[in-house]
């Protein structure tokens, strides 16, 4: 008899909650689909893949389920010419091919287990961020897992990227790429003295530089940002609550007793080398980027509002709460600091609009950028309603478009220059969206200095992609 048909809005029934039901249910077929209808035009200057990763797990979960434990899945959209290919695949990594093995998961998610447990196994799932290096995508995961390099235009797996380097043995998501230099930044983090790891891989792709960073304890970053000489690497007031942890629990906690920490570091530099500069407490998942000017490091980026009591006091369980589920209460923000005086300032660019998951143009990566593309944030969940455009410069909204805030599900933006840019902002934005009240799904195409005009192209796509977390573009136009 065959196997009665999955609900495809709740492949593994109701009982593992929003996370796993709707709009984030998985979906289990890998596809190449072309010829798909198009409303408007493809442009025929934007030649590239748009590559988004995210949380897809093939198997029932084990336990409390979190967004990030689920198995990661590329979705990708190639622009050649006018032409539009989508295709989407699993990254094969260590554990995606244990449970292909198996045939179901032996794994626990990151609220029952801890990393470094042996007896409640913790899925690395390089499901949270994918970037362009040398070439290939490197898909990354937020708790410091396992590097993975794929094909970017066809998806294959090709293996572990060999950049780690015990004792960390770790590599975050939020590596940086500089466009001019090729080179590759990233951090690793862990609960063991000194806590963080920094280390640069060059252009061929080799691991040049290695560095502990310490930090007062154990904490939970999220990303890192460069510049032409530094990289600036996140001491957050953010932790895992040591008596969960005692107890084999992931708990995060927030404490506003400590200050939001950024560390300069010269890219090649020593420990000895590193200052740090003490901020408001915060925490922040994104930066949009970061640049040096004169003798002055500026960072922009999205950073969470801590959640107020009553009393207009920090609550601190509340915003511990909200950074765990990922339910983000951001503002874009301007941080500067002066590596000869050490003097630093903040400002909020923008009070009005809650954006987060930015995207930039990436070839500005670490140098001066003036235009950043991000998504309305649903303040209430994991949930995306539109798009914004802003001048980072002057902190003015340059657009937004959405086609319904109440029911429509964006993703991360992807920027693809169009072919001979001839400013920064001369290209393409191009994003997934599930409209969940005409139950459609739509690869949407805006030009990128008129967001507002709605997309220049939408292409039907037969299915939803589910909800997942960060994107990229690959250029092919200078790759070819
Ligand atoms: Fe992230």
């Amino acid at each position: 008899m065959p196997a009665p048909a999955r609900n495809p809005d709740a492949p593994f029934g109701e009982a593992h909650g929003a996370a796993l039901t709707g709009a984030f249910a998985p979906v289990f077929g890998e596809e190449v689909l072309e010829n798909l209808s198009v409303e408007g035009e493809i442009p025929a200057d934007l030649n590239g893949v748009y590559l988004r990763n995210g949380p897809n797990p093939r198997f029932a979960p084990n336990g409390r389920y979190h967004p990030f434990d689920g198995d990661g899945m590329l979705h990708a959209a190639h622009f050649d010419r006018g032409k539009l290919v989508y295709r989407n695949r699993w990254i094969r990594t260590d554990a995606w091919q244990a449970e292909d093995r198996q045939g179901s998961s032996p794994y626990w998610g990151i609220m029952n287990s801890l990393k470094v447990r042996t007896d409640l196994p913790m899925k690395d799932t390089g499901n949270t961020d994918v970037i362009v290096h040398a070439g290939k995508a490197v898909a990354s995961w937020y708790l410091a897992g396992e590097p993975w390099l794929l094909d970017p235009v066809t998806l294959e797996t090709l293996g572990k990227a060999p950049w780690t380097r015990p004792p960390g043995g770790g590599f975050s998501a939020h590596p940086k790429v500089d466009a001019r230099t090729g080179e590759l930044m990233f951090f690793d983090y862990g609960t063991e003295h000194p806590f963080m790891w920094y280390g640069v891989v060059s252009a061929a792709g080799e691991l040049v530089h290695h560095v502990p960073i310490e930090l007062p304890g154990a904490r939970l970053p999220h990303d890192m940002a460069i510049t032409e000489h530094y990289s600036i690497l996140h001491d957050l007031p953010v932790y895992a609550d040591p008596e969960a942890e005692r107890a084999g629990r992931h708990k995060i906690r927030f404490d506003a007793s400590l200050p939001a920490r950024f560390g300069v570091i010269p890219r090649h530099g020593s420990p000895a080398e590193l200052r740090w500069f003490a901020f408001s407490p915060c925490f922040v998942y994104h930066v949009v980027n970061a640049w040096e000017e004169g003798e002055e490091i500026v960072m922009i980026a999205c950073r969470y509002l801590p959640a107020r009591n009553a009393q207009g006091g920090i609550d601190e369980q509340r915003t511990a709460h909200m950074i765990a589920t990922l339910m983000m209460d951001a503002r874009l923000w301007r941080y500067r600091m002066n590596l000869r005086t050490g003097a630093t300032h903040e400002e909020c660019l923008d009070e009005a609009h809650n954006v987060e998951f930015p995207t930039i143009n990436a070839a500005r990566w670490g140098q001066r950028s003036q235009h950043a593309w991000l998504v309305d944030h649903d303040p209430d969940r994991l949930r995306w309603t539109g798009l914004r455009a802003y001048d980072t410069d002057t902190g003015s909204c340059t657009g937004a478009w959405s086609d319904g805030h109440a029911h429509c599900w964006y993703s991360e933006p992807g920027f693809g220059p169009a072919r001979a840019p001839r400013a920064e902002d001369h290209g393409y934005v191009t994003c997934f969206v599930w409209n969940a009240a005409t139950r459609s799904q739509q690869l949407q195409v805006f030009d990128a200095r008129e967001l507002s005009r709605g997309p220049v192209a939408r292409i039907h796509l037969p299915h939803r992609i589910p909800a997942g977390f960060h994107a990229c573009w690959f250029n092919t136009e200078n790759t070819a």
